[in-house]
């Protein structure tokens, strides 16, 4: 019996025997069903055409076969199509390995597949805050950022689209200011045509800075109403008068681009949820971040979590229009032992970025050739012959260079983050959160100036 995991393998094997047959269509769909299993969707002429027909079912045969229980019998796992277009309809979809006219459609039971890179965003830099495990420190390092920001006078607009554990807005707005709406209200007012009385009554600005502003979009309002059923209702797709469906991540970035229009921020920081989510592929994938941390504890869960993340925008092939935005962020790093923890947390990061992101040529040797920024954006120039995206393990300025975050006493265990940034100052906030913070300062610039 097959399991899930060798589907797209056999497949490819079988096909790849049958070449011959494959080779007169224009284009061939796998449709991988929500179940898991696998049907054929062909061009309808080739359906209409006697000999290309009993090709295509000979062909699945000879697959189900193999792929039991993971098939349909052959006269229900065939489907014809007038194109591959609608044959995919906003799945995703892949080229099937060495196959240029194979493609693989999976159909997931959520929206989140994590395969669709919306382009990097040309307005105001969005920047989010992203990790695999939860706890790491992410919502802190964030609300500091603004914080710096904010002093050295820039606009900051902040989103806590942490929905299902929010806590950010509390961080950086004591309670008398919180405002009477979030983001969970927008999403689910939005679905009844009623957002925009929602959006003037959503942003709050924070009493933590004197030379910036920093404009705070909660996940829930003042009064959080009834949450859960408001939570449960964020997924869905809007379904528009003249028949157009939106995704909830589309209407996300609407959102977005009206709170950008409103508060005409110099950047914006969004807090993801952590882990493989929905919500956190809304942010990663959909909204055109200019820069994604990557915040890493030491330890295989960590390197784990990113592999199968990383895997997946490989297989997907989109890769390389997410790769250069990311950036390996080192949560908590303990004040023990700090260079050694530092070093290994840099080779497993290494190690996960070379398998799988990095291009496949040896790395460049620091002396003779180096990174160098076209349009803002980092790359290795490789002697004078080859160029391509890949980096020496100690390169500083790679995307599996941790950024440090120190741990510090002074944030361990804080019953008010609020209270702590308010007494807070510039070279405390420098000492714990400093690569990051410069790093973030970069990345705004140059995106600003591009
Ligand atoms: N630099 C730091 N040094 C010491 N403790 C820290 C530091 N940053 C955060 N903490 C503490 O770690 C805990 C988790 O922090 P935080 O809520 O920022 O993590 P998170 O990654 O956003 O978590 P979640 O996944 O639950 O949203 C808090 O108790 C916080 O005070
Ligand atoms: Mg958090």
């Amino acid at each position: 019996m097959t399991t899930f995991d060798q589907v797209v393998p056999i497949t490819n094997e079988v096909l790849s025997a049958h070449r011959d047959k494959i080779a007169p269509l224009e284009w061939l769909v796998i449709n991988r069903d929500l179940n898991g299993r696998v049907r054929f969707i062909a061009p309808e002429q080739a359906g209409e055409h006697e000999v290309r027909r009993a090709d295509i079912e000979a062909v699945y045969q000879a697959l189900s076969e193999r792929l039991v229980p993971h098939a349909y019998p052959t006269d229900s796992g065939i489907l014809y199509e007038a194109s591959r277009e609608l044959a995919c309809q906003g799945a995703t979809h892949y080229l099937l390995d060495g196959l240029d006219t194979v493609w693989v459609v999976d159909r997931l039971a959520t929206e989140a597949n994590w395969a669709h890179i919306a382009p990097e965003t040309v307005g105001v830099p969005r920047i989010v805050f992203f990790s695999i495990k939860g706890g790491v420190g992410r919502s802190t390092a964030l609300a500091a950022t603004a914080w710096s920001l904010a002093q050295a006078g820039k606009r900051v607009l902040v989103l806590d689209l942490d929905l299902e554990s929010p806590g950010l807005s509390s961080a950086l707005l004591p309670p008398e200011r919180q405002p009477m709406y979030g983001i969970t209200d927008w999403l689910v007012e939005d679905l009844v045509g009623n957002g925009d009385v929602v959006l003037d009554s959503m942003v709050a600005t924070s009493n933590l800075s004197h030379d910036g502003e920093i404009h705070v979009v909660p996940a829930h309002g003042a009064e959080h109403g009834e949450y859960i059923a408001k939570l449960g209702r964020v997924w869905m797709p809007k379904l528009h008068a003249d028949g157009r469906r939106e995704t909830w991540s589309a209407r996300l970035e609407r959102l977005l681009q009206a709170l950008e229009a409103r508060v005409r921020p110099d950047v914006v920081l969004i807090d993801s949820r952590s882990g493989i989510d929905e919500i956190a592929s809304a942010c990663i994938t959909d909204m055109g971040a200019n820069l994604i941390l990557l915040f890493a504890l030491e330890g295989e869960q960590t390197w784990n979590g990113y592999r199968m993340l990383f895997e997946q925008w490989q297989r997907a092939g989109v890769a390389e229009q997410i790769r250069e935005r990311l950036q390996v962020v080192g949560a908590v790093v303990p004040e023990l032992d700090r260079v050694e923890y530092l070093e290994g947390l840099r080779e497993h990061s290494y190690e996960v970025f070379g398998v799988t992101l990095y291009d496949d040529i040896a790395p460049a040797t620091p002396d003779t050739v180096g990174p160098k920024e076209v349009d803002g954006k980092r790359t290795w120039q490789v002697g004078s012959l080859v160029e391509g995206w890949n980096f020496d393990e100690a390169d500083e300025g790679a995307p599996h260079h941790p950024w440090a975050v120190n741990w510090h006493r002074s944030f361990a265990g804080l019953r008010s983050l609020q209270g702590r940034l308010a007494v807070i100052d510039t070279q405390e906030v420098k000492a714990i959160f400093g690569p990051l913070l410069e790093g973030v300062n970069h990345v705004a610039e140059v995106t600003r100036q591009a």
